[in-house]
């Protein structure tokens, strides 16, 4: 979170970095844990880079997330797949469990997370 303005909010990327259901833009919250944002449905969303099955980065090649339907985000490793909208794994070997949320909007046409709070893992 050094790289954090005062009040807790990290500025990660310009708004048009992230096209629905492509690429993703890494960055890192306290202590140098992964993380990521990409757009889905219009909306960006923002997780902790790490899959809930084994605390493993999802994107063997740094960005990609999606699937290639562009529908669902997948770990790289074993192919867990997760909705977007939440970060819930809905097939594979972490099934029910989630990636962790962050905190995200944007303003002025950039990307920032809330990186004061958060979760444990
Ligand atoms: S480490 Fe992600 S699916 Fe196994």
């Amino acid at each position: 979170m050094d790289n954090a303005a005062p009040d807790g909010w990290l500025d990660v990327c310009p708004s048009d970095a992230l096209v629905d259901g492509g690429d993703g833009v890494r960055f890192e919250v306290s202590g140098g844990v992964s993380a990521f944002a990409v757009r889905f449905e219009g909306r960006v969303r923002a997780f902790l880079n790490q899959c809930a099955h084994v605390p493993v980065e999802l994107d063997w090649q740094p960005g990609r997330f999606f699937d290639d339907s562009g529908r669902y985000l997948i770990c790289a490793t074993h192919g867990a797949t997760y909705q977007p909208e939440d970060g819930r794994c809905v097939a594979g070997p972490c099934r029910g469990r989630s990636l962790t949320i962050l905190m995200c909007e944007e303003r002025g046409a950039r990307v920032r997370v809330r990186v004061s709070e958060v979760p444990a893992p």
